[in-house]
């Protein structure tokens, strides 16, 4: 295999200047914002590491497809290269467009009829776990025991545990369980920090969902991530290309979910594809209700040729040892911080075991949204909060939360904005908040919304906010 690049593989052509905030603006604003880094406003922030959804560069290539966008409502020319390159990719014959990720779940979980029926997965991600619900099933993770374990590294950490998938099946098949829909395997595990999924683990799957008759989906959002780590680090793939074992993770499943603005580098979009032909005439009709006419999917025909061209580029063995060698070397610099990481870094992000690092803030006090805050007043760096505030629940009026199992801070790294010296920055506002950690206070919540409460929720903090220059 060729070593990583030495630099980022790509020249810089357009660029956008980086706002730079004094201490006492990035207070005010985050003042403004109570203490919800969702509200502050994008010139407000330095280094935005919220998410690597929607958020990346796009090539020379994918802006001159843009100027080829064919915008016919039906037959649209840009569909067709866009069915085309994903069925060469994935080996399904029936492909459709979706406005974003989430729109093709919904699509997918209506049409599969969940209501009443379990969807079982490896991680369901918030927005699938959401349309499962909204579809009337439940969603249940079954995570492999590796995963449980932040500090302890393995190289696919992200697997389904088999076992407990064979136990499920069987207990539905016996009727001690409700029927299981569907399985969906999220290749990088975003739940579980990024983490890869091993080829071995999904032929494993496939074998015991083919045994209890049940349909794997895969939500393939970052699948050339997935890819590369498994040619990483499964000996048996080491020769083999990522395009080849991206080719066999979609060849052992019936349908796969997608969002066009992660691995493929989109600003929007998504894909939704399967190779049942009953299935897809359900899609169709309900897709043309939700999304739009079958060749558009609720997406400009530019959009889809950006998608195009970006599914082409994904897979590029170059652009994927540096993307994979450089988030690697940002967690290594996190860890050296003296920050907690989940352990080894993930494809897209880097998470911080904030439970860990602020045994003093307990849970209902959202120690990682305390050191969010934190690294926005030190830098400027704008991170999200994943544990108790985003996933808890009240107990009820008055009553405080109930904690998540844990509480994370995401860095999750957009592909081809930012260069290695921001990341290197970043890790020094880490180090900054690092030794200041003891004197962090938590916060509380003054006003919230019942449903995804992180996103417009109002906070507090519980205590003197230490200055971002001391130490
Ligand atoms: N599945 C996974 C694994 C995701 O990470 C996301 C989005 C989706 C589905 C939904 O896709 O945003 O296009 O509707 N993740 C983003 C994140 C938002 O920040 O991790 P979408």
């Amino acid at each position: 295999m060729l070593p990583p690049p030495p630099f980022e593989p790509y020249r810089i052509k357009v660029v956008e200047p980086i706002p730079l905030l004094g201490e006492e603006e990035r207070r005010r604003a985050l003042e403004r914002a109570e203490w919800n880094l969702f509200r502050l406003r994008a010139d407000e922030v330095t280094v935005d590491l919220l998410t690597d959804s929607g958020f990346s560069a796009m090539s020379a290539e994918q802006w001159s497809a843009l100027s080829r966008g064919d915008e016919s409502y039906a037959g649209s020319r840009s569909f067709e290269r866009l069915e085309s390159v994903a069925r060469e990719l994935t080996g399904m014959p029936h492909i459709f467009p979706a406005h974003q990720g989430r729109g093709a779940e919904q699509v997918l979980f209506e049409a599969l009829a969940v209501a009443g029926k379990a969807v079982v997965s490896n991680g369901l991600f918030d927005t699938t776990r959401a349309h499962v619900e909204a579809a009337g099933g439940t969603g249940i993770d079954i995570t492999c025991p590796a995963s449980r374990s932040f500090s302890v590294p393995a190289p696919f950490k992200g697997d389904i545990d088999i076992d407990a998938l064979r136990r499920t099946l069987e207990a539905a098949a016996q009727g001690r369980h409700a029927p299981v829909a569907a399985c969906v395997m999220t290749v990088t595990n975003n739940v579980c920090g990024g983490q890869p999924v091993s080829l071995e683990n999904l032929r494993a799957a496939r074998a015991v969902l083919t045994e209890f008759g049940v349909p794997l989906y895969v939500d393939a959002c970052r699948f050339a991530e997935n890819s590369f780590f498994v040619k990483l680090r499964d000996p048996r793939a080491a020769r083999r290309s990522v395009r080849e074992i991206a080719r066999e993770v979609f060849s052992l499943a019936d349908g796969f979910t997608f969002s066009a603005k992660k691995d493929a580098f989109a600003s929007i979009g998504g894909l939704l594809g399967t190779r049942d032909a009953a299935l897809a005439d359900r899609i169709r009709a309900i897709l043309v209700l939700r999304e739009g006419f079958p060749t558009y999917g609720g997406l400009a025909g530019r959009d889809l040729e950006a998608i195009a061209t970006g599914l082409e580029e994904a897979t590029d063995e170059r652009w994927l040892a540096y993307r994979v060698a450089s988030v690697e070397r940002f967690g290594r610099a996190i860890a050296e911080a003296g920050a907690p990481i989940i352990e080894p870094p993930g494809g897209h992000a880097i998470y911080i075991d904030a439970r860990r690092l602020l045994p003093h803030i307990p849970p209902e006090r959202y120690p990682a949204q305390a050191l969010a805050c934190d690294l926005y007043l030190r830098g400027g760096v704008r991170t999200v909060e994943v544990g108790t505030f985003m996933l808890g629940r009240a107990r009820g009026e008055g009553q405080g939360d109930i904690p998540a199992p844990f509480d994370l801070v995401r860095l999750a790294v957009p592909r081809r904005i930012y260069t290695e010296r921001h990341l290197e920055y970043t890790a020094e506002v880490v180090r900054a908040s690092v030794l200041g950690a003891s004197r962090l206070c938590g916060l509380e919540i003054v006003k919230q919304a019942r449903h995804l409460r992180h996103f417009t929720a109002s906070l507090r903090p519980l205590g003197a906010v230490p200055q971002a220059s001391q130490a």
